[in-house]
Protein backbone atom coordinates (compact mmCIF):
# COMPACT_ATOMS: atom_id res chain seq x y z
CA UNK A 1 0.00 0.00 0.00
CA UNK A 2 2.67 2.52 1.16
CA UNK A 3 4.73 1.47 -2.02
CA UNK A 4 0.96 2.38 -3.98
CA UNK A 5 0.99 6.03 -2.34
CA UNK A 6 4.85 6.80 -3.32
CA UNK A 7 4.16 5.74 -6.83
CA UNK A 8 1.08 8.26 -7.04
CA UNK A 9 2.60 10.34 -5.92
CA UNK A 10 5.53 10.47 -7.61
CA UNK A 11 3.69 10.32 -10.91
CA UNK A 12 1.83 13.70 -9.71
CA UNK A 13 5.35 15.03 -9.34
CA UNK A 14 6.48 13.93 -12.45
CA UNK A 15 3.42 15.59 -14.21
CA UNK A 16 3.37 18.86 -12.31
CA UNK A 17 7.34 19.13 -13.48
CA UNK A 18 6.50 18.14 -17.55
CA UNK A 19 3.44 20.46 -17.15
CA UNK A 20 5.68 23.52 -16.18
CA UNK A 21 7.71 22.46 -19.55
CA UNK A 22 5.61 24.52 -22.06
CA UNK A 23 5.93 21.94 -25.02
CA UNK A 24 3.92 19.40 -22.04
CA UNK A 25 1.40 21.51 -21.65
CA UNK A 26 1.81 22.59 -25.21
CA UNK A 27 -1.92 24.25 -26.62
CA UNK A 28 -0.74 24.73 -29.98
CA UNK A 29 -2.63 22.74 -33.04
CA UNK A 30 -0.56 20.11 -34.75
CA UNK A 31 -0.89 20.26 -38.69
CA UNK A 32 -2.65 17.10 -38.73
CA UNK A 33 -5.24 18.32 -36.61
CA UNK A 34 -5.29 21.93 -38.16
CA UNK A 35 -6.09 19.94 -41.68
CA UNK A 36 -8.95 18.13 -39.86
CA UNK A 37 -10.40 20.90 -38.34
CA UNK A 38 -10.32 22.69 -41.34
CA UNK A 39 -9.70 25.99 -41.11
CA UNK A 40 -6.78 28.35 -39.50
CA UNK A 41 -8.20 30.54 -36.81
CA UNK A 42 -5.62 33.55 -36.94
CA UNK A 43 -5.71 36.69 -34.41
CA UNK A 44 -5.11 40.04 -35.90
CA UNK A 45 -5.24 43.10 -35.02
CA UNK A 46 -6.06 45.25 -37.96
CA UNK A 47 -5.02 48.59 -37.10
CA UNK A 48 -0.77 48.24 -38.96
CA UNK A 49 -1.20 49.39 -42.63
CA UNK A 50 -0.25 47.95 -44.75
CA UNK A 51 0.07 44.55 -42.97
CA UNK A 52 -3.19 44.29 -41.60
CA UNK A 53 -5.70 46.93 -42.04
CA UNK A 54 -9.50 47.57 -42.42
CA UNK A 55 -10.95 48.63 -45.56
CA UNK A 56 -14.49 48.92 -44.45
CA UNK A 57 -14.81 46.20 -42.36
CA UNK A 58 -12.80 43.75 -44.87
CA UNK A 59 -9.45 43.36 -43.17
CA UNK A 60 -6.73 43.45 -46.28
CA UNK A 61 -2.80 43.75 -46.11
CA UNK A 62 0.38 42.10 -46.77
CA UNK A 63 -0.02 39.97 -44.07
CA UNK A 64 -3.46 38.87 -44.75
CA UNK A 65 -2.48 38.27 -48.51
CA UNK A 66 0.27 35.68 -47.80
CA UNK A 67 -2.14 33.79 -44.99
CA UNK A 68 -4.31 33.46 -47.53
CA UNK A 69 -2.09 31.65 -49.90
CA UNK A 70 -0.65 29.84 -46.93
CA UNK A 71 -4.07 28.32 -45.83
CA UNK A 72 -4.34 27.07 -49.74
CA UNK A 73 -1.58 25.47 -49.78
CA UNK A 74 -2.34 23.65 -46.26
CA UNK A 75 -5.83 23.18 -48.28
CA UNK A 76 -7.77 25.03 -44.93
CA UNK A 77 -9.70 28.13 -44.81
CA UNK A 78 -8.34 31.18 -43.14
CA UNK A 79 -10.71 32.39 -40.50
CA UNK A 80 -9.41 35.80 -38.82
CA UNK A 81 -10.29 36.73 -35.54
CA UNK A 82 -9.98 40.86 -34.97
CA UNK A 83 -8.30 41.24 -31.36
CA UNK A 84 -6.17 44.34 -29.56
CA UNK A 85 -2.71 43.76 -30.51
CA UNK A 86 -1.38 43.15 -26.80
CA UNK A 87 -4.26 40.30 -26.93
CA UNK A 88 -2.70 38.71 -29.73
CA UNK A 89 0.56 36.67 -28.61
CA UNK A 90 -1.63 35.54 -25.13
CA UNK A 91 -4.68 34.76 -26.91
CA UNK A 92 -1.75 32.22 -29.10
CA UNK A 93 0.05 31.31 -25.96
CA UNK A 94 -3.36 30.34 -24.26
CA UNK A 95 -4.42 28.46 -27.32
CA UNK A 96 -7.26 30.69 -27.83
CA UNK A 97 -6.23 31.10 -31.57
CA UNK A 98 -4.30 28.65 -34.00
CA UNK A 99 -1.65 31.56 -35.25
CA UNK A 100 -1.05 35.22 -34.63
CA UNK A 101 -0.53 37.73 -37.31
CA UNK A 102 -0.10 40.90 -36.29
CA UNK A 103 3.76 42.38 -37.78
CA UNK A 104 4.82 40.34 -35.00
CA UNK A 105 8.34 41.27 -34.13
CA UNK A 106 10.60 37.80 -33.00
CA UNK A 107 12.15 38.89 -29.74
CA UNK A 108 13.68 36.73 -27.50
CA UNK A 109 11.12 37.65 -24.82
CA UNK A 110 8.54 36.59 -26.78
CA UNK A 111 10.12 32.99 -28.38
CA UNK A 112 9.96 32.02 -24.58
CA UNK A 113 6.24 31.98 -24.52
CA UNK A 114 5.15 31.11 -28.41
CA UNK A 115 6.48 29.64 -31.05
CA UNK A 116 7.75 31.90 -34.17
CA UNK A 117 7.61 30.67 -37.95
CA UNK A 118 11.15 31.55 -39.96
CA UNK A 119 11.38 35.72 -40.07
CA UNK A 120 9.62 36.85 -43.43
CA UNK A 121 10.80 40.63 -43.22
CA UNK A 122 12.53 42.87 -41.40
CA UNK A 123 11.35 46.42 -40.73
CA UNK A 124 12.83 49.16 -38.14
CA UNK A 125 11.01 51.11 -35.79
CA UNK A 126 10.39 55.26 -37.25
CA UNK A 127 10.09 57.87 -35.07
CA UNK A 128 7.24 60.48 -36.21
CA UNK A 129 7.25 63.63 -35.08
CA UNK A 130 5.02 67.04 -35.95
CA UNK A 131 6.14 69.01 -39.30
CA UNK A 132 7.66 71.73 -37.47
CA UNK A 133 9.20 69.77 -34.49
CA UNK A 134 12.96 70.41 -33.60
CA UNK A 135 12.94 67.01 -32.70
CA UNK A 136 15.85 65.76 -35.50
CA UNK A 137 17.31 62.38 -34.22
CA UNK A 138 16.50 59.81 -31.45
CA UNK A 139 18.98 61.61 -29.20
CA UNK A 140 16.23 64.38 -28.95
CA UNK A 141 13.99 62.27 -27.68
CA UNK A 142 15.66 62.43 -24.40
CA UNK A 143 13.29 63.79 -22.14
CA UNK A 144 10.46 63.59 -24.57
CA UNK A 145 7.16 62.68 -24.35
CA UNK A 146 6.19 59.79 -26.88
CA UNK A 147 3.35 57.87 -27.44
CA UNK A 148 3.46 54.19 -28.54
CA UNK A 149 1.30 51.35 -29.28
CA UNK A 150 0.23 49.04 -25.96
CA UNK A 151 1.93 45.91 -25.57
CA UNK A 152 4.52 46.41 -29.11
CA UNK A 153 8.33 46.53 -29.22
CA UNK A 154 7.88 50.03 -29.91
CA UNK A 155 6.02 50.14 -26.01
CA UNK A 156 8.75 48.48 -24.65
CA UNK A 157 12.04 49.88 -26.34
CA UNK A 158 10.77 53.44 -25.38
CA UNK A 159 9.98 52.74 -21.57
CA UNK A 160 13.35 51.24 -21.84
CA UNK A 161 14.90 53.70 -23.11
CA UNK A 162 13.60 55.91 -20.27
CA UNK A 163 11.03 58.17 -22.65
CA UNK A 164 8.12 59.14 -20.83
CA UNK A 165 5.42 56.88 -22.73
CA UNK A 166 1.53 57.20 -23.03
CA UNK A 167 0.57 53.74 -24.65
CA UNK A 168 -2.43 53.49 -26.61
CA UNK A 169 -4.52 50.11 -27.53
CA UNK A 170 -4.66 51.49 -31.30
CA UNK A 171 -2.12 52.63 -33.35
CA UNK A 172 -4.91 55.46 -34.94
CA UNK A 173 -4.72 56.75 -31.41
CA UNK A 174 -1.17 56.73 -30.91
CA UNK A 175 -1.12 58.62 -34.00
CA UNK A 176 -3.89 61.11 -32.61
CA UNK A 177 -2.01 61.83 -29.55
CA UNK A 178 0.90 63.31 -31.43
CA UNK A 179 -1.04 65.15 -34.09
CA UNK A 180 -3.13 66.68 -31.15
CA UNK A 181 -0.52 67.62 -29.36
CA UNK A 182 -0.35 65.14 -26.48
CA UNK A 183 3.20 63.81 -26.80
CA UNK A 184 6.46 65.29 -28.93
CA UNK A 185 6.48 61.89 -30.68
CA UNK A 186 5.11 58.95 -31.98
CA UNK A 187 6.90 55.50 -32.23
CA UNK A 188 5.93 52.86 -34.41
CA UNK A 189 6.92 50.35 -37.20
CA UNK A 190 8.40 52.18 -40.27
CA UNK A 191 6.24 51.52 -43.30
CA UNK A 192 3.07 51.68 -40.79
CA UNK A 193 4.56 55.40 -40.28
CA UNK A 194 4.84 55.31 -44.09
CA UNK A 195 1.26 54.07 -44.64
CA UNK A 196 -0.66 55.89 -42.35
CA UNK A 197 1.20 59.42 -43.07
CA UNK A 198 0.53 59.52 -46.48
CA UNK A 199 -0.71 62.74 -47.83
CA UNK A 200 -0.78 64.09 -43.87
CA UNK A 201 1.34 67.33 -44.21
CA UNK A 202 1.14 68.19 -40.35
CA UNK A 203 3.51 65.12 -39.71
CA UNK A 204 7.16 64.28 -40.80
CA UNK A 205 9.17 61.00 -40.24
CA UNK A 206 12.63 61.22 -39.13
CA UNK A 207 15.49 59.75 -41.06
CA UNK A 208 16.99 57.23 -38.49
CA UNK A 209 15.49 54.46 -37.32
CA UNK A 210 15.46 53.00 -33.97
CA UNK A 211 15.55 49.31 -33.72
CA UNK A 212 15.43 46.27 -36.46
CA UNK A 213 12.29 44.55 -36.39
CA UNK A 214 11.90 40.71 -37.72
CA UNK A 215 8.49 39.53 -38.73
CA UNK A 216 7.09 36.39 -38.07
CA UNK A 217 3.65 34.75 -37.64
CA UNK A 218 3.40 33.32 -33.96
CA UNK A 219 1.88 29.94 -32.68
CA UNK A 220 1.86 27.97 -29.43
CA UNK A 221 3.78 25.53 -28.48
CA UNK A 222 2.47 22.06 -29.60
CA UNK A 223 2.02 23.60 -33.53
CA UNK A 224 6.00 22.10 -34.29
CA UNK A 225 4.64 20.54 -36.99
CA UNK A 226 2.29 23.26 -38.43
CA UNK A 227 5.31 25.44 -38.24
CA UNK A 228 7.49 23.60 -40.27
CA UNK A 229 4.64 23.04 -42.91
CA UNK A 230 4.36 26.75 -42.81
CA UNK A 231 7.88 27.84 -43.01
CA UNK A 232 8.21 25.41 -46.04
CA UNK A 233 5.56 27.17 -47.33
CA UNK A 234 6.92 30.84 -46.93
CA UNK A 235 10.10 29.89 -48.70
CA UNK A 236 8.53 28.73 -51.56
CA UNK A 237 6.19 32.13 -51.51
CA UNK A 238 9.69 34.33 -51.44
CA UNK A 239 11.71 32.12 -53.58
CA UNK A 240 9.25 32.41 -56.48
CA UNK A 241 8.71 36.49 -55.89
CA UNK A 242 5.32 36.02 -54.91
CA UNK A 243 6.05 37.80 -51.74
CA UNK A 244 7.76 40.73 -53.65
CA UNK A 245 4.51 41.15 -55.78
CA UNK A 246 2.46 40.77 -52.36
CA UNK A 247 4.74 44.08 -51.44
CA UNK A 248 4.37 45.66 -54.17
CA UNK A 249 0.63 45.48 -54.87
CA UNK A 250 0.37 47.75 -51.41
CA UNK A 251 3.26 50.05 -53.04
CA UNK A 252 6.31 48.94 -51.07
CA UNK A 253 9.33 47.29 -52.28
CA UNK A 254 10.55 43.66 -50.95
CA UNK A 255 14.09 42.47 -49.08
CA UNK A 256 14.29 39.41 -48.06
CA UNK A 257 15.80 38.94 -44.39
N1 LIG B 1 6.19 45.01 -34.69
C1 LIG B 1 5.69 45.55 -33.48
C2 LIG B 1 5.61 44.49 -32.42
O1 LIG B 1 5.66 43.33 -32.69
C3 LIG B 1 4.35 46.24 -33.67
C4 LIG B 1 3.27 45.39 -34.19
C5 LIG B 1 1.90 46.05 -34.14
N2 LIG B 1 0.96 45.31 -34.90
C6 LIG B 1 -0.33 45.64 -35.11
N3 LIG B 1 -1.03 44.84 -35.87
N4 LIG B 1 -0.85 46.72 -34.59
O2 LIG B 1 5.47 44.77 -31.26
Amino acid sequence: MKKLVSLILALALLCGACLAFTSCGAKGKTLDEVKAAGELVVATSPDFEPFEFLEGTTVVGIEVDIMKLVCEELGVNLKLEQIAFDSVLPGVQAGNFDCGMSGITVTEERSKNVLFTDVYYIAAQAIVVKADSDIASKADLEGKKVSAQLGTTADSFCRDEGYTVESYEHNNDAKSALTTGLVDAWVVDNLTAKQMCEGDSSVKILSETMTEEPYAFAFAFGSETLVEAINEILEDLIADGTIEEIFANYGESYIAP
